[in-house]
């Protein structure tokens, strides 16, 4: 009996849970998960727990800043070049994706490559103005220009206390760069929303379990016809 005839009579599930190829590395993996949590404890804290809120912002940075790095430098799948792809193929995918013909892709497909991008810049955003928020000086610093920040920071009835300029000065914060600060982080929910959708979908459709592969790093090697 070959080797090959031996594989033959297991069952397919032994079989290819024997032959799944690694996909996601383990820094993915630790990123992934580690954003996750991250980005759950900004959201929960940051209504009340100011300091903890800014430690999880600041992580979310970090981790953002390390995948971007490791988009460049890491393994094959955790690539930017394997796995962005232009508008025009982007939305030739989702087309095919709503008449069910979409092919499986081993690595991000391009819809949840485009994703992917949508997060790490939204999530880019929502730190950066988290950073200013935390300090008027460091918003005046970053414009350039004192007086601009200054009505950015003051309401249209002009009142101090409406603008939340009174107050320590970690409560000196308020305007549009607060707004644009929850515009952001609500923008991250929808994104979300939409993530784990996709997720849900693409497992459904290609019969795989993602979220396992998100934990594990290895899925179903490529069949005929998809893309690797
Ligand atoms: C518990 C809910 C979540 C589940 C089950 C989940 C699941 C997954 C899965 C399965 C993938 C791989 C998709 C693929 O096969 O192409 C993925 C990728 C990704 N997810 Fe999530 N996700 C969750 C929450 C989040 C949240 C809250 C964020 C952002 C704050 C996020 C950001 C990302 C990013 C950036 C990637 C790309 C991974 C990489 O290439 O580095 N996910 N997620
Ligand atoms: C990237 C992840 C982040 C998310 C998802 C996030 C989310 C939010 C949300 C939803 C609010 C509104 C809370 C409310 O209703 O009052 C908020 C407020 C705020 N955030 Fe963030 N934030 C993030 C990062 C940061 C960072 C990195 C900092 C600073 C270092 C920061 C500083 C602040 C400040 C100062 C406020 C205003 C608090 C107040 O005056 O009530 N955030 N954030």
């Amino acid at each position: 009996m070959t080797a090959n005839d031996f594989a033959s009579t297991q069952s397919d599930s032994q079989d290819t849970a024997a032959r799944r190829v690694l996909v996601w590395d383990a820094l993915v993996r630790l990123f992934h998960w580690s954003l996750v949590g991250a980005f759950a404890t900004a959201w929960l804290t940051a209504e009340d727990i100011q300091p903890v809120h800014q430690l999880a912002g600041y992580a979310v940075a970090g981790l953002v800043g390390f995948r971007v790095l490791w988009g460049l430098v890491g393994s094959r799948y955790a690539r930017f070049t394997q796995f962005v792809r232009g508008p025009v193929r982007t939305a030739s995918y989702i087309r095919k994706m709503v008449t069910g013909r979409e092919r499986r892709y081993l690595g991000h497909n391009p819809a949840g490559a485009a994703m992917v991008v949508a997060i790490l810049v939204t999530l880019s955003g929502t730190a950066f103005t988290g950073w200013l928020l935390e300090s008027p000086d460091r918003a005046a610093a970053t414009v350039g220009q004192m007086q601009i920040t200054a009505s950015a920071f003051a309401d249209d009835n002009g009142s101090e206390a409406e603008a939340g300029t009174t107050g320590s000065p970690e409560r000196r914060v308020g305007g549009p760069l607060k707004e644009v600060h929850e515009t952001l982080a609500n923008l991250m929910l929808l994104l979300v929303a939409l993530h784990i959708g996709g997720v849900a979908l693409a497992s459904f459709r290609h019969r795989e379990n993602l979220v396992r592969a998100m934990l594990t790093g290895r899925k179903r090697p490529p069949a005929p016809g998809d893309i690797s």
